[in-house]
């Protein structure tokens, strides 16, 4: 007789994380994925919300997220990493706040997510990629090495492991996908990293879960998945975009 297969379970919730992930169990998390406010100065809106996203200086930005990292530790299970995504605007501290909490020697890989799409300016290179800063919580953790089309003349056709680049586009204006949260990040994206870093049957955790991308990945790749979100708008969205996809909370 065949098992049944297990369904996938979601915990989705309005509040500051500081405080919702003080109620998760110790060690209970597989993977962690946070795409918090980056330091921008500015306020994001789009159609379906908005969120703020200033801080007094890098140093006030710093000061919001160390508390809230050293939450996301003690919920990691020994065995479980966590994933930063951040840019130019504080991706350098941001590293050594991660090497503050979790140890230098626990560093796996400073991912380049190259996006492609924006506009240039006349005094600077075009800034056209995100950091996110990925870190063990202990000496063993989960890897699949995610698999890209090969470029090269002598592979065509076939696969090969992916690089510390990521070569994905971001979402276009007209793209079906887009949903109407600022920044929201492509399901590509957010699939490959969670078949990555989290095993089949484990949990992921999205503290700053925004429109739920993080998810919604989660859902088609059979991992359980908990997303928090300040905002009442992101936390509806997430939801309906979970139940757009037949999905159960
Ligand atoms: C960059 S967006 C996340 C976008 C998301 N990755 C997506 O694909 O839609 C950052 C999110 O953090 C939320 N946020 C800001 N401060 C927060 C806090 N203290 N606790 C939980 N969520 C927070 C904002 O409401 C916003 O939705």
């Amino acid at each position: 007789m065949m098992a049944a297969a297990k369904r996938v379970q979601f915990d989705v919730r309005m509040g500051d994380c500081i405080d919702l992930i003080t109620t998760l169990a110790p060690a209970s998390i597989d993977f962690i994925y946070l795409d918090p406010p980056f330091n921008t100065g500015r306020t994001h809106k789009a159609a379906r919300g908005a969120f703020r996203d200033v801080f007094a200086g890098v140093d006030g930005y710093i000061a919001f997220l160390k508390p809230r990292i050293e939450c996301m530790q003690r919920v990691l299970k020994p065995e479980g990493s966590i994933l930063v995504h951040c840019d130019w605007h504080a991706s350098h501290r941001v590293r050594v706040l991660l090497d503050e909490v979790f140890g230098s020697e626990r560093f796996l890989n400073h991912l380049i997510w190259q996006y492609g799409l924006g506009g240039s300016s006349p005094r600077v290179f075009a800034r056209k990629h995100d950091d996110l800063l990925w870190y063990a919580k202990g000496t063993k953790w989960h890897f699949t090495p995610p698999r890209v089309p090969a470029t090269s003349r002598r592979m065509l056709g076939q696969t090969k492991k992916a690089t510390d680049v990521l070569d994905i586009p971001s979402i276009n204006n007209m793209s079906k996908e887009r949903c109407g949260w600022p920044t929201q990040k492509p399901l590509a994206l957010l699939e490959m990293l969670v078949e990555a870093c989290c095993p089949l049957g484990g949990t992921v955790l999205d503290p700053f879960c925004g429109s739920g991308t993080t998810l919604v990945a989660a859902q088609s790749l059979g991992r359980d998945a908990i997303g928090f979100d300040i905002s009442k708008d992101a936390v509806a969205l997430t939801k309906s975009r979970l139940q757009s996809t037949h999905c159960t909370e």
